[in-house]
């Protein structure tokens, strides 16, 4: 089922990301549509809804695609991204990936928590997609100063098969033998870089 939806939608996002140039600043001007749920600059002031900025531009891309097609559900972002065309999108990715990261302002109020975060993000090699830093790359995301609750949301999202992701399935996999203690854990560790 998955498979069938995806199929066509790589075909027009590749036929699309070498034909024309992304606009940076008419991504920041469709952008208007988001700041009062992502926030200024992309980075999100509201429960359950993540920050953008800094993402990888394909992984800004691949999420509204998978949105637009059903095969990745939210209420709030359905009406949106039925405004999007793949112009629109294209624009969204490079804007988005242009902006500076979020800033951990808040000091680690658990550091033991984040040191078994990071034994438990090495244990299951999560860098070895994520790379070193954390900040994602092409279709991976960035995770490295997300929202905490956010992080733990999306974790029990992959675990339980709400959300299913692209290619391989990859968060799936990896998310499914995930303890309570480990999310937990990994959410703080890696909100806190
Ligand atoms: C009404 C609030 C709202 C608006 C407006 C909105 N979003 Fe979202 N967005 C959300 C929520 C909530 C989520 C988290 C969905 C989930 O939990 O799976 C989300 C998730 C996303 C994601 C996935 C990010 C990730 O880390 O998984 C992307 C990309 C995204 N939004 C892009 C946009 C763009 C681009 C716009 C403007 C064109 C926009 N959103 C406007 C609420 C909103
Ligand atoms: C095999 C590669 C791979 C490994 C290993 C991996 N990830 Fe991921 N991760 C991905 C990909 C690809 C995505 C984007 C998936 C999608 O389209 O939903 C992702 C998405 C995520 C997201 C959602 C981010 C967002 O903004 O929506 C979180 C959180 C996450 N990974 C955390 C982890 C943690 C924690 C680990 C280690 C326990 C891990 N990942 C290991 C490939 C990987």
């Amino acid at each position: 089922m998955r498979n069938t939806l995806i199929a066509p939608l790589c075909a027009v996002l590749l036929c699309c990301t070498s034909a024309r140039a992304a606009d940076i600043a008419a991504g920041k001007e469709k952008a208007e549509l988001c700041v009062g749920c992502h926030g200024e600059g992309g980075i999100s002031q509201m429960e359950n809804i993540p920050s953008l900025a800094a993402q990888p531009d394909l992984f800004i891309q691949w999420q509204l695609v998978f949105f637009r097609a059903g095969a990745r559900k939210n209420e709030q972002m359905q009406p949106i991204v039925e405004q999007l065309n793949n112009d629109d999108i294209r624009n969204l990715g490079a804007y988005f990936a242009s902006l500076e990261p979020p800033k951990n302002a808040k000091p680690d109020d658990d550091p033991d928590l984040s040191i078994k975060g990071a034994q438990a993000a090495a244990g299951r090699r999560c860098a070895s997609c994520h790379t070193d830093s954390y900040a994602g790359t092409r279709a991976v995301a960035r995770v490295a100063g997300q929202r905490e609750e956010y992080l733990v949301k999306a974790l029990h999202d992959y675990k339980s098969g709400v959300r299913s992701g692209g290619g391989m399935a990859a968060m799936a996999d990896v998310a499914y033998p995930l303890s309570e203690e480990e999310i937990e854990a990994l959410a703080h560790y890696l909100a806190h870089l």
